[in-house]
């Protein structure tokens, strides 16, 4: 397994591109799904769950071609033959939100039989919001054997209204919906970019779709999807991430090829905590700086202070003078990052969904492990402060949902590399002649 080594105290200095949204692609790629012709996404991320996606859709019988070269951030997806509308186990408890294709699948093929995803390291991750909302729209949907059977000659519309706000619950629903029977009205959905990037494809594949970004999307469902292009939207995670790094490094950095407003949540935290950030058209700079104050942070659906970026504002947590509370209010188990700072020499405290981090403390290098896409985030940023050289293990983690993180923070400065194990050289069997 992959460990990066990172030596901290260096300041990051000068641009970064941000790549495009890991948690738009996805559902731009089950997307594809729902229709026989190819459908091409621009600015998709080189991420491991794009790649896992790609073979889950080849598993079913699509043609998936990842671009290489000038055009290896496109793929080009053809579901002409759908031969198994399935999503095995094997894919699945590699990535959840492989989940994602079985409401396009149902609404293709009619059914779909999908591995339940199990949890992950950071809560139950349940699904049972997907299935109530494709079961309103008419599929019928068994569990047993630890997967999930739906089964629909034709989806019809319907009130969908979602009881919690779930993001992939949101766009399952809505994939299915494009090729339901009439129209269907969605209440209390999820309002992430993603969401409405999602829409804005289906859109282009001739699709009905009004009020995507909004908690209310209403739907009127069409005979057949056609083939689009489309460019996917920014990685805001990822351009959060980045920002971080340059407030707690004490940098200058340009994070370009991001969408800003999609950041006010953070920007407006970092105003708080003492940092100046200025944004113009596509890109923000930020000026970091060593006084930081603690400012408590709430995680709450979107435009709420993302869960996504709770780990990595741990990190500055503790290089902020004063204590700084922070809430998860969206998954019940998303601290493990916390230990390892500890470990580092943070001084954190959790209360059930709470963390309190007293700062300033200076961190030092320690040998830490990640524990899932963000923690790893999390451990990474600490590490670009502290002092000596950190040792980062598991960094599988990071390379789910970032694209060439450490060429990108070695461009602006870091001082980061990436060891492969070193497996000892494979010695070939003599041959036995039987
Ligand atoms: C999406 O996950 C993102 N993943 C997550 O990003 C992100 O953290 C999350 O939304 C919240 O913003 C993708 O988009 C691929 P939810 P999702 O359904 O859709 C509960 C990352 O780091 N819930 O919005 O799985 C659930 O347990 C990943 O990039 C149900 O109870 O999250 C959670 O407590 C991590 N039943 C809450 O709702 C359901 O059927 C929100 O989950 C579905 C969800």
């Amino acid at each position: 397994m992959d460990k990066f080594v990172i030596r901290g105290g260096n300041p990051l200095l000068g641009t970064v591109r941000v790549s495009g949204a890991k948690n738009a692609a996805l559902p731009a790629m089950a997307a594809a799904l729902l229709t026989e012709e190819p459908v091409i996404l621009e600015n998709v991320p080189q991420v491991r769950d794009i790649e896992t996606t790609r073979k889950l859709l080849s598993s079913m019988g699509a043609e998936v071609e990842l671009g290489y070269g000038r055009a290896q951030h496109r793929t080009t997806i053809c579901c002409r033959n759908l031969a198994r509308p399935e999503a095995s186990y094997e894919l699945v408890k590699t990535m959840r939100a492989s989940t994602l294709v079985l409401g396009s699948l149902v609404a293709r093929c009619g059914r779909a039989r999908v591995s339940l995803p199990g949890g992950c390291a950071i809560g139950a991750r349940p699904i049972d919001l997907h299935i109530k909302g494709l079961e309103r729209l008419g599929a019928h949907i068994t569990q047993e054997h630890g997967y999930v059977e739906a089964n629909a000659s034709r989806l019809r519309g319907a009130e969908v209204v979602f009881d919690k706000i779930t993001v992939t619950g949101t766009e399952d629903v809505l994939m299915a919906a494009t090729l339901a029977d009439g129209e269907t009205i969605m209440q209390n959905c999820a309002r992430e970019p993603e969401v409405a990037d999602l829409a804005d494809l289906l859109n282009k594949m001739g699709a009905n779709i009004e009020g995507a970004g909004t908690s209310t999307i209403r739907v009127k469902g069409v005979s057949k999807l056609n083939g689009a292009r489309h460019r996917i939207c920014p990685d805001r995670i990822e351009a959060g991430t980045f920002i971080l790094a340059a407030a707690l490094t004490g940098g200058d950095l340009n994070v370009s090829g991001c969408e800003p407003h999609h950041l006010d949540a953070l920007l407006h935290k970092l105003t708080e905590v003492g940092v100046k950030t200025a944004h113009n058209g596509d890109s923000v700079r930020v000026l970091g700086s060593g006084d930081l104050k603690a400012s408590d942070v709430v995680t709450e659906e979107y435009p709420g202070f993302p869960t996504d970026m709770q780990a990595q504002y741990m990190a500055l947590a503790t290089q902020a003078e004063g204590t700084s509370i922070i809430t998860e209010n969206i998954f019940e188990n998303r601290f493990m990052h916390a230990l390892e700072l500890v470990r580092m020499g943070a001084n954190i405290k959790m209360e059930g969904r709470r963390a309190i981090v007293r700062g300033k403390t200076p961190l030092s290098a320690a040998a830490v492990l990640a524990s899932d896409l963000r923690a790893s985030a999390s451990l990474v940023l600490a590490a670009l402060v502290a002092d000596g050289e950190t040792i980062i293990d598991r960094v599988y983690h990071i390379d789910r949902g970032y694209e060439h993180i450490e060429e990108k923070l070695r461009g602006v400065g870091a001082q980061i590399r990436r060891i492969g194990e070193m497996l000892p050289k494979k010695v070939a069997a003599p041959l036995v002649r039987a």
